[in-house]
């Protein structure tokens, strides 16, 4: 590292000081690591290899946190970026300057160390990561902000680690080429009604964000504009959220004036989403997803599933046809009556959907279903507090089916249960989002039996004690 002052305590950079800095590895969350005597500095936007002037962003008295502002020279492994815009590298695609094999073994070892570091597991499978369908164009759902060049206006992401710069984007290699047409025709619409963008400094202006969602196998596009209060002429969208004050946001009051909802195809169901529903992003990836859900949910059509943070139902409905019975549990209401509707007109009898929260809904649903066969868990990031660990411990499920879009949350949740009598049997990594640091994995936890020390029992032998309980909610 150079460009540091002094040595000793004076050495530390400050905020917005630049260093030249060589990065050497990679860390949770995608950011370049340098070292030096003792002080790490995490700088975004750096690969392995990398030579880059980078600027401090944070600094701490023993790391400090950097963007990368100008490559220096590349590391040798390298590959070229595909998605640029305005010359900038996507901040979508992070990862797009590491090979992909390479991605594909960080993505593993990064899990693996999660769980063997943070939850001290070990004993487990680490399974081999499912690679991505598809490594560009993957995305059904990107969210756009609007900014401003001249007066005029523009459409694309925020500049890496700059809330008040936006680079503008024509053809964005994480969407499909439908998608970028949308937004462009939105940008496109603003420009001739020369409608301004909301400029969060001055807190003035209209356009925020544009939200441009698809259904992979339906070929529907629906956009949804957020603005401020104002009047404007009707823009060519779907839906459109008034947001009042600064928070950022995109949630608030939505008016429908195309489709309300999006239609999809996941699993041979035929499903509807609310905008405000979660949906996987990448549709190709969310049927890998769940088929290993399913697979370490070892059903046999007897079993009762809870599908915990069951969002719009798909993970229980792409299971109702192996289990007995399914019942989801999730906070959004839109998301619940969604799914209750992909339950119908699917033809599955076998599933039922309540609204309410994982922390104080798993003891009414204990109450009113009985005790689970199994439980399938997909939290957000955070993953799941200690008191949702005790609700789960209470089910006493012979098989639990966490999937985690974190292994750093995952790790001490999958510790917690292993202390309550489970034992972590299998992970498998699935690459949801080539070209990012993000890692989805599916773990497999099951219940030691009670008597046989150390030694749990197989899938066949729990399967067979619930043979005889029927179908049916
Ligand atoms: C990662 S998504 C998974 C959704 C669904 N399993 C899927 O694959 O589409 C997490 C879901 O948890 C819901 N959620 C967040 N906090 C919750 C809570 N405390 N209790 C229940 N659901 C919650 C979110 O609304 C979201 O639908």
């Amino acid at each position: 590292m150079t460009g540091a002052p002094a040595t000793g305590e004076a050495a530390r950079p400050r905020r917005g000081e630049q260093l030249e800095v060589e990065i050497d590895s990679l860390a949770f969350g995608g950011r370049g690591i340098a070292r030096t005597d003792g002080f790490v500095v995490f700088v975004a936007g750096a690969l392995p290899g990398d030579r880059v002037r980078a600027e401090i962003t944070k600094a701490k008295r023993r790391f400090a946190e950097a963007r990368a502002v100008e490559l220096l020279r590349p590391g040798a492994d390298r590959v070229a970026d595909v998605c640029v815009h305005e010359g900038e590298p996507c901040p979508g695609a992070p990862w797009q300057g590491l090979p992909y094999e390479r991605q594909l073994a960080c993505k593993s070892e990064q899990a693996d160390e999660a769980l063997r570091r943070l939850g001290e597991l070990e004993g487990y499978e680490l399974e081999e990561i499912e690679p991505a369908a598809e490594r560009w164009r993957y995305r059904n759902k990107l969210e756009y902000s609007f900014g401003e060049r001249d007066g005029e206006p523009l459409l694309g992401f925020h500049a890496r680690g700059r809330w008040d710069l936006i680079v503008g984007v024509e053809d964005c290699h994480l969407a499909s080429e439908p998608g970028n047409t949308a937004r462009n025709r939105v940008r496109d619409w603003a420009r001739e009604e020369t409608v301004p963008a909301y400029d969060r400094r001055a807190r003035e202006g209209i356009l925020r964000n544009l939200v441009v969602r698809e259904g992979w196998r339906t070929g529907q596009i629906q956009t949804r504009l957020v603005t401020s209060p104002a009047r404007f002429p009707k823009p060519p969208v779907d839906l459109h959220t008034v947001i009042e004050g600064d928070s950022g946001g995109t949630d608030g009051p939505t008016g429908v004036l195309g489709a309300e909802r999006l239609r999809e195809e996941l699993c041979g169901l035929r499903l509807e989403m609310s905008h405000g529903a979660f949906f996987q992003t990448n549709t190709e990836m969310a049927e890998r997803l769940y088929a290993v859900a399913a697979e370490y949910a070892g059903l046999s059509g007897a079993e009762r599933v809870f599908d915990l943070y069951c969002g719009i139902g798909t993970i229980g409905l792409t299971m109702a046809r192996r289990a007995g019975e399914v019942w989801g549990l999730e906070l959004v209401g839109e998301a619940i009556a969604d799914a209750e509707r992909n339950a119908e007109a699917n033809g599955i009898g076998n599933a039922r959907f309540l609204a309410g929260s994982a922390r104080t809904g798993v003891r009414p649903l204990l109450e009113r279903a009985g005790k689970p066969d199994v439980v399938v868990l997909d939290p957000p990031r955070a993953g799941l507090s200690q008191k949702i660990v005790r609700r789960v411990i209470e089910c006493e499920a012979k098989r639990i089916v966490y999937v985690s879009c974190n292994p750093t949350t995952l790790a001490p949740n999958a510790a917690q249960l292993t202390e309550a009598g489970y034992r972590l049997r299998r992970v498998r990594p699935v690459d949801m989002f080539p070209q990012t640091p993000h890692i989805e994995c599916v773990a497999l936890l099951e219940k030691a039996a009670p008597g046989r020390g150390s030694g749990t029992p197989s899938i066949s032998d729990s399967v067979a004690s619930h043979e005889t309980r029927g179908g049916g909610v």
